[in-house]
């Protein structure tokens, strides 16, 4: 079991529980990983550059203005091709194989398992994501996750990325609820905190035990895995 969450904020009066996709449900490392026989040794530093650079151009964008905003997949493609640039990953078949293989990430193992438990609590469940339709359909087919969520959310319904507020506010939309009878999860420290700004019960999902930042710990119960949800929800 992961560890306790770091205050007692309890789960009372919480009807749905919402997740980030990219990180915490999926592991957005695996499509390098399992290519790694064709990339260079330090796969791992690059997959790493991979998602920075697809944030990044997702923040840039946004922050540019509604003409300047792209999908969440055209972003992932263009962070790849600048890191793999910068990296000397030129052959096309193997640049194929990566935008393939992101498409279909894995689930991590602990997120059917957490998702049945909530369901089984009476909590309604979802994705909300950058991740525009089709590549949040894709990932939730190839995930196993399908029959697991009763709604998946993208950003690409208001044409801006997270942490903008309009984002969270899909969620509130979409369950008729308050913030603050939603738990939000998320594996990324910046989409925990904007969580939090917008009012709803985050829980950091900490899997490698990262240090503080944006003062979560002050208003998100920290886990170091999915599986702790269904007890601190109950
Ligand atoms: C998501 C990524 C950005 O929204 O983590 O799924």
């Amino acid at each position: 079991m992961s560890a306790a969450a770091s205050s007692d904020k309890g789960g009372g009066g919480i009807r749905a529980a919402v997740f980030d996709a990219y990180g915490t449900l999926l592991d957005v490392h695996a499509a390098m990983q399992r290519h790694a026989d064709r990339l260079p040794p330090d796969w791992e530093r690059i997959s790493a550059e991979w998602r920075c650079k697809q944030l990044e151009y997702s923040w840039v964008r946004s922050l540019t203005g509604p003409g300047h905003h792209r999908t969440f997949w055209q972003v992932t493609q263009d962070a790849l091709a600048f890191v793999a640039a910068g990296h000397g990953i030129t052959d096309p078949a193997v640049l194929d194989l990566l935008r393939d293989a992101y498409r279909r990430l894995p689930a991590y193992p602990d997120a059917a398992p957490t998702l049945q438990a909530l369901r089984g609590q009476g909590l309604q469940t979802a994705i909300l994501s950058n991740g525009d339709p089709a590549m949040l359909d894709a990932a939730v087919q190839a995930g196993g996750l399908a029959r697991l969520l009763d709604a998946v959310l993208s950003a690409e319904d208001v044409g801006v990325f997270k942490p903008d507020p309009r984002v969270y506010a899909l969620m509130t939309r979409r369950f008729g609820l308050e913030p603050g009878r939603i738990a939000f999860v998320s594996s990324n420290a910046w989409d925990a905190q904007a969580a939090a700004a917008f009012g709803a019960r985050v829980f950091w999902c900490n899997r490698k035990g990262q240090p503080d930042e944006y003062g979560l710990r002050a208003v998100a119960t920290a886990v170091s895995g999915l599986d702790a949800l269904p007890n601190l929800l109950k």
